[in-house]
This record gives C-alpha cells, sequence and structure tokens, in this order.
C-alpha cells in the first residue's frame, strides 16, 4: 500500500511543515505506515494562527449573516457524506475502529455536526431589557469570539474534531485545528473539502502534530488565539489551563472518565447487557463516556456477569475492515502496553481476570494491537484500576445492595463525565440522575445523544459545556448594547 502525505492546510493552501519535518502515521492493524504527516512545530501553529486572525479582523466570515455561512458549512457536510465510504476506510486504518462504526457512526456524524450547528446558528434570538422608569432599553448583541484552537483526541478523531471545528465556524469564529498524532489522516481530508467548499482564506485552518513544546502547546500560547476548545486527557487540560493563563484564553475542556454503569434487580437484563457491552467494549472500550465500573445489584449480580462474560467472549475481535467484527486493535502498541499493564495491575491488587486479560495475537493478529474484551471481578472502589482511566476494552465489577450504595461508589471517583442506570422503577430513575455527580446520565439507554443537551463533565471531567446553546454560549462573546429611550 502507497503511504499517504498529509500535510497542513492554512489559509486555503496545503503546505510542508516550515521547519520540514514529519513523522510516520501507523495502522493499529499491523503497525505498518499508512501516512508520512508534516510535523508541526510552533513556527507551524503560529502561521496559522496568523492567518486565522486575519480573516477574523479583516475577511467576511465573522460579518456574514448565519444564512450565509451555513451554505458553506452545508457544502462542507454534503463533501464529508459524498466521501463516506473514503473517509470511513481511512479512519479504520487510522485507529482501528471497527468499519461499521466509522460508516455507520463517526463520518455521518461528523457530516451533521456542520448540518446541525449550521442550521442552529440561523435560528438564534437575543434578549432585551426594558427599564422605562430609568429611562433607557439594553440589548444584547452575540458576537464571534475571534480566533479559536481546537485540539482533539484519537478515539473519535473526524467526530470529535468537527465537533469543536463546526460550531466554531456556524458562530462565526475562524479556527486552527490540531487532530491528535495518532489519528491524522480523515482530518486533512476534511481539509480537502473544506477547500472544495471555497471557505474565504484563513477561516479555517489545520495543522498537524504533537502536543509538549510543539503545535498543539503553541496554540494554547500564541496571543492571536482567544479561546482553546480541547478534548483529551484531564493531565493535558491542567497544562493547557496553566499555558493558556498568561493569555486569559477562553477554555471549553472535555476531560477522562470512569463513570459508573449501575443495573438495578428490576432492570430489563436483556437491554441491560447490550448497553453494558457496547458501554464497556465499544470502540475498543477507548471512550471518555464509557462504563468502566460496573455496579450490579446482589439479586442478579451472579446471573448478569455470568452473561455478561458470555457475551464479551462471543465478540467477534478482529481486523476492523471486516463488516462483521466488532472490536478493532487498540491505537498504539504503546496504548496497548498501557492497557495491559492496567490488567496486571488488578490481578496484583486482588482482581479476578473472568474473561479475557490479554493480548490476541493468533495469526495476523500477532502483527496488530489486540486485547481480548476483559472483565475484572473482586475489585474494590478504592483501587487504582477502579480510580485510574485505562481507556481500553477493561471492565471493573462491583456489587452492590442498596442503592445509597451504588450512588456512593457512583460518586467516589474524581471524575465525572458519564454514567448510566438501568431500572423499570421511575423513582430509583430519577434518583440515581439526580444524586450522580456527572455530566450526562444515560437511563436505560446509552451514547444517544441530542446535539441541543449539554455535553461535559463535572470535576476532573471538564470545565464547560458544549451543545447547542452551549456552545453559543462558548464561541460568541456577548455585549450589551444600553440605549436612553428618550
Ligand atoms: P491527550 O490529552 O494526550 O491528547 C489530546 C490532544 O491534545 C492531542 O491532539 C495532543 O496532541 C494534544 N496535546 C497533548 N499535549 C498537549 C499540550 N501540552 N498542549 C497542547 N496540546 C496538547 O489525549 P489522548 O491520549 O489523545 O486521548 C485520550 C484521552 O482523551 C482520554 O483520557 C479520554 O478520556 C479523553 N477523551 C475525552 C473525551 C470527552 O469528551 N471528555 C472524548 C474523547 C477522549
Ligand atoms: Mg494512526
Amino acid at each position: 500500500m502507497s503511504v499517504r502525505t498529509v500535510r497542513h492546510f492554512i489559509d486555503n493552501a496545503f503546505v510542508d511543515a516550515v521547519e520540514g519535518g514529519s513523522f510516520p502515521s501507523v495502522s493499529p492493524i499491523d503497525n505498518q505506515q499508512i501516512a508520512e504527516v508534516a510535523e508541526g512545530t510552533r513556527a507551524d501553529a503560529a502561521r496559522a494562527v496568523e492567518a486565522a486572525r486575519r480573516a477574523f479582523d479583516e475577511g467576511p466570515w465573522p460579518r456574514m449573516s448565519p444564512a450565509e455561512r451555513k451554505r458553506y458549512l452545508h457544502r462542507i457536510a454534503d463533501g464529508i457524506d459524498a466521501r463516506l465510504d473514503e473517509l470511513a476506510r481511512w479512519e479504520t486504518l487510522d485507529m482501528g475502529k471497527p468499519i461499521t462504526e466509522s460508516k455507520t457512526r463517526d463520518i455521518p456524524r461528523s457530516a451533521f455536526n456542520f448540518r446541525f450547528f449550521a442550521d442552529y446558528a440561523e435560528h438564534l434570538s437575543t434578549r432585551a431589557f426594558d427599564q422605562r422608569a430609568a429611562g433607557i432599553f439594553s440589548y444584547e448583541l452575540r458576537e464571534p469570539l475571534g480566533v479559536v484552537a481546537a485540539i482533539s483526541p484519537w478515539n473519535f478523531p473526524l467526530m470529535l474534531l468537527t465537533w469543536k471545528v463546526a460550531p466554531a465556524l456556524a458562530f462565526g469564529c475562524t479556527v486552527v485545528a490540531k487532530p491528535a498524532e495518532q489519528s491524522p489522516i480523515t482530518a486533512s481530508i476534511l481539509a480537502e473539502i473544506a477547500a472544495e467548499a471555497d471557505l474565504p482564506p484563513g477561516v479555517f485552518n489545520l495543522i498537524q502534530g504533537f502536543g509538549p513544546d510543539a503545535a498543539g502547546q503553541e496554540l494554547t500560547e500564541h496571543p492571536g488565539v482567544d479561546a482553546v476548545t480541547f478534548t483529551g486527557e484531564s493531565a493535558t487540560g491542567r497544562l493547557i489551563m496553566a499555558n493558556a493563563a498568561r493569555t486569559l484564553k477562553k477554555l471549553s475542556f472535555e476531560l477522562g472518565g470512569k463513570s459508573a454503569n449501575i443495573v438495578c434487580a428490576d432492570a430489563d437484563l436483556e437491554a441491560a447487557l447490550d448497553g453494558t457491552v457496547t458501554g464497556s467494549f465499544g470502540n475498543q472500550g477507548e471512550v471518555c463516556l464509557a462504563g468502566t465500573r460496573l455496579l450490579v445489584q446482589h439479586p442478579i449480580y451472579d446471573e448478569f456477569v455470568a452473561r455478561y462474560v458470555e457475551r464479551a467472549e462471543a465478540m467477534k475481535v478482529g481486523d476492523p475492515r471486516d463488516p462483521e467484527t466488532q472490536m478493532g486493535p487498540l491505537v498504539t502498541q504503546e496504548h496497548m502496553d498501557k492497557v495491559l499493564s492496567y490488567v496486571d495491575l488488578a490481578v496484583e491488587e486482588g482482581g479476578t481476570i473472568r474473561t479475557g486479560g490479554r493480548r490476541l495475537s493468533e495469526g495476523d493478529l500477532g502483527k496488530g494491537n489486540y486485547v481480548a474484551p476483559t472483565i475484572v471481578t473482586d475489585v474494590r472502589n478504592e483501587m487504582r484500576v477502579c480510580q485510574e482511566e485505562i481507556f481500553g476494552p477493561v471492565e471493573m465489577v462491583m456489587a452492590f445492595d442498596e442503592l445509597d450504595e451504588a450512588i456512593a461508589i457512583a460518586n467516589q471517583t474524581r471524575y465525572g463525565l458519564a454514567g448510566m442506570v438501568w431500572t423499570t422503577n421511575l423513582a430509583t430513575a430519577h434518583r440515581v440522575a439526580r444524586e450522580v455527580r456527572t455530566g450526562t446520565m444515560w437511563v436505560n439507554c446509552y451514547f444517544v445523544r441530542d446535539l441541543r443537551a449539554p455535553f461535559g463533565g463535572y470535576k476532573d471531567s471538564g470545565i464547560g459545556r458544549e451543545g447547542g446553546d452551549y456552545s453559543y454560549e462558548f464561541f460568541t462573546e456577548s455585549k450589551a448594547v444600553v440605549m436612553k429611550l428618550a
């Protein structure tokens, strides 16, 4: 297979790195190189920021009506749809997710991110404040925030990048985006699509490369950037916040999670099993929202765990290009080693591996980064494996008697991103939804979302919310215009 060349996209032109560097992107299927990628340094980031700055300060984009911007953004969405197969293939090749997931979820959702925010922006209004007695009338003007840096992770490469880029553009900002170094390819195809959609120069810029002391960090420190929207590890969020402090940037963070999945004795067990399997092993468990701590109520504990183990063992793990595959390889060898080291730690801490717990290396699988779906019981919530984010197909299972206990365990974590509860009792559902301190709580479902609803995390799982009005709030400035009535 030929190696694809991936460049930056700055001011509507594809360019190499200023300092000439590049790095390989490999496929987790066989660890062979699939792309040679421009390595963005601070100089490339600065160049892209300058282009975005000019486009914002002098160009037409922030001055257009939402309806005009919508025409461009719909062209991008149509472009994504037109290249669905190609984008899905590259996403799967680059980071290992099953092709069925790329094709039916990630890539269509990426197109929908553009349509949703383009349409949404057209229907917004602002508030007016009538204060006749004082002889004044005030109204709120919403204006595009400025130059936005969008820094995204590798687990849903195009879906999470577009979740940031689409609202930023729809609300009139200009953007410099940086995808994760492990999964650079689909973002660069998006740049080709944007080029064809004929956006004014500098409105959408894409740079490739690493974070620390490189392209990523420069985006968080450059005085020309007004805001950073970041999805990634909590530790990285902490660094970015410190680095961005000197230039007082507006920040939106979607960070890690260690969410509880609570299965009550009165649940529809079949539905709970489906959700639990998806919630622990979907996308190889490389999901911030994953329900990685499974809490099962005592009366059904043995039966539920037995059926869950059976379901894990029946999963088809293998080449993600095969439409039958349910779980592909982990993103890099390094990440696989980290995940396997947590399996060792689980055993050291006293856990029992009920299934999996090992690398799969039969035949061609040996060339890639495959880990069997892993279920661990006999763990306690204080253990490191129940507190730290593993970000792979490794589930910790605990039992509970009373709901109080499940809620307490769910809350004993520094994270607060998501959670699930499976019950047929309405009161139980409402109680768990209220008492677990977390950004999203799913009741008898998982992963489905309304893009108008707030998305983000409590505690170490994030700062701020995105989605619908929440994105509008983040990507705009609010101005009060105060008028004398007489
Ligand atoms: P990461 O934090 O290592 O990297 C994310 C992005 O930040 C990459 O583009 C990277 O190049 C960049 N970066 C790294 N250091 C930087 C720095 N000092 N300055 C600026 N940019 C920097 O995260 P990774 O490993 O790519 O993704 C996995 C993590 O992302 C997990 O912890 C997961 O929980 C989290 N995540 C959170 C989601 C959410 O919505 N809350 C969704 C998906 C992933
Ligand atoms: Mg890759």
